[in-house]
Formats: structure tokens, sequence, C-alpha cells
């Protein structure tokens, strides 16, 4: 049995450029990972099958062809061979919401099948590739560290970013990407900013964060105004320091100076807001 986490990721900040021949935007956008995520169970079986449970699961029921056995079978391809296994997902993200999801649970799919394949076989490229055909956040995903991306989202390039304490929310509202990215009318453009290595503290990457955006927070806002509400609730908080949209939406974070302050916002959130899925966690 084999056992792994697809943690949620956090688009800190997330630029739009130009729109590419193939459909999608140039993007850059620093992404971070945090300590609550879905949890997928890998166990021999006589055929590949999925179960999905958790408090999501329902969400994800009719969905015909799951992002994780989408993986799956693409591992399977590579390997040229059937890989028989029952997969359980715990889906603990809400769906839709801008923090990976179905990303992160396909980027874990490919790196639990890595970790039972012969080290002599793997060519890390061809799982890159599948990660990359998956979707635009699946190669970060994969990848599972904090990194700078680029291109499409297939450029991946490591950044050291130090421990930040955080609270995630989303006020129960599904949003597609891609509508989302038909709203967009303003777009910072990639290359305004250079590209960090890292930060050496809290400070410093607060201070960067500070002259970036999200430029899709303006066009789901558009779609989902409760999002609006989510970042002044967050806003409102004590000892916050930057409250903004992470990727297509409708989640949100907060970034608070330390865990009691975002605990103590999260508690204090969740009763006024019994509906909203609510998260204390460090990225
Ligand atoms: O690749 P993924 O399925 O996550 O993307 C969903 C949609 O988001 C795409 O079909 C596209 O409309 C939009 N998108 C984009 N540019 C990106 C990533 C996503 O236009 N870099």
């Amino acid at each position: 049995m084999l056992r792994v986490r697809a943690p949620a990721k956090i688009n800190l900040c997330l630029h739009v450029g130009e729109r590419r021949s193939d459909g999608y935007h140039e993007l850059e956008s620093l992404v971070v990972f945090a300590d609550v995520g879905d949890d997928l169970v890998l166990e021999d079986a006589s055929d590949l099958s999925l179960a999905i449970e958790g408090p999501f699961a329902g969400a994800l029921s009719g969905e015909a062809d799951n992002m994780v056995l989408r993986a799956a079978r693409g591992v399977a391809k590579i390997a040229k061979r059937d890989l028989n296994k029952r997969i359980t997902l715990t889906k603990n993200l809400p769906v839709a919401s801008g923090i990976g999801g179905g990303s992160a649970d396909a980027g874990a799919t490919i790196r639990a099948f890595l970790l039972e394949w012969p080290r002599d076989e793997i060519k890390l490229a061809d799982f890159a590739a599948l990660a990359g055909t998956l979707g635009a956040d699946v190669p970060v995903c994969f990848f599972g560290q904090n990194a700078w991306i680029a291109g499409r989202g297939d450029e991946i390039y490591r950044c050291e970013v130090p421990e930040l304490h955080a609270v995630l929310i989303n006020p129960g509202t599904s949003l597609s990407t891609r509508d989302v990215f038909e709203r967009l009318k303003a777009r910072t453009g990639t290359g305004v900013i250079e590209r960090p290595d890292g930060f050496g503290s809290g400070a410093d990457l607060i201070e960067f964060l500070g002259v970036t955006r999200n430029d899709l927070e303006a066009p789901a806002l558009s779609l989902a105004p409760e999002i609006g509400a989510v970042l002044s609730v967050l806003r409102a908080c004590d000892r916050i320091r930057l409250a903004r949209m992470s990727g297509s939406g409708a989640t949100c974070f907060g970034l608070f100076d330390d865990a009691a302050s975002a605990e103590e916002a999260a508690a204090k959130i969740a009763s006024e807001n019994p509906n909203w899925w609510i998260a204390s966690t460090i990225l």
C-alpha cells in the first residue's frame, strides 16, 4: 500500500500575458504548497480503478474521467504495461477552486507510480511531458516544490520561500478556469517583474508581493462577487499582511505574522461564516 499527499497549490501572485497560438495565455506565477491537501492511497489490484471519498467527493461523482485516472493511464502508456491499482482519493480540497485540486491529484498520482518504478527505467522527462498534457498546473504540482512558473505554466524555476502562516477560504463557489480567462480584461503582462530566486525572510516576500497581483482576481470577482466578501473579511483580521485570490479562484488566502494569528482568524471567520471552507495552514 502506498500513500501520497496532493497538497493544495497557492498562487501568491499571477500575472497574465499574451494569448498564445495554442489558446493558452503566457503567465508568470509564484507557486507554493500548503500542508493541507487531498490524499491518495494505491493498492495492488486486478485492474485500475478509482474510489473517491472525503468531504468533497460528491462534487466529483458525475465526472467520467477523473484527473487521477487520466494520469494513471498516461503512466501506463509510458510504462507500456497495465498498472493494476485500486486508487482511493480522499477529496479534502474544494473542487474547481483555484488551489490545484485535480492538478494536485494528477501530479501526486504520477509521483506515486514513480516511487515504485524500477530506478534504471526512470526517464523524468517522459513524466514531466505527461504532466504537461494533463493541464497547465499539473507540471508544477508534479514538481511539488515552491516555484516560479512561466510559459503556460510548464516552465518551472525553483524558488526558496520561507514558511508562511496562512488562512485559506473558499466561499463554496466553483469556478471554471476557462470562464475566468474569458472574462479577463486587464493584464499585467509577463516579463514586468524580474524572476525571483528566493526570499530570505517573510518581510522580503511580502514586499515583493506588494508590487505583484493576481490578474484573474477581477474577472473571477465579476463571476463570483462573494470573493469580495472573503477578501474584506480577511483584510479586517488582526496581523494580516496580505489577502489575495489564488489561481482562477474562488479560494483566497491571507498571510499572517504567525501561526497563532492565522488560527485565531480562521476560528473567528469560521464561527461567522459556517458555510465557508476555511483552513489555517502553513505554506
Ligand atoms: O490546462 P487547464 O485545463 O488547467 O486550463 C483550463 C483553461 O484555462 C484552458 O482551457 C484555458 O482556457 C485557460 N488557461 C489559459 N492559459 C493558461 C492556463 C489556462 O488560457 N496558461
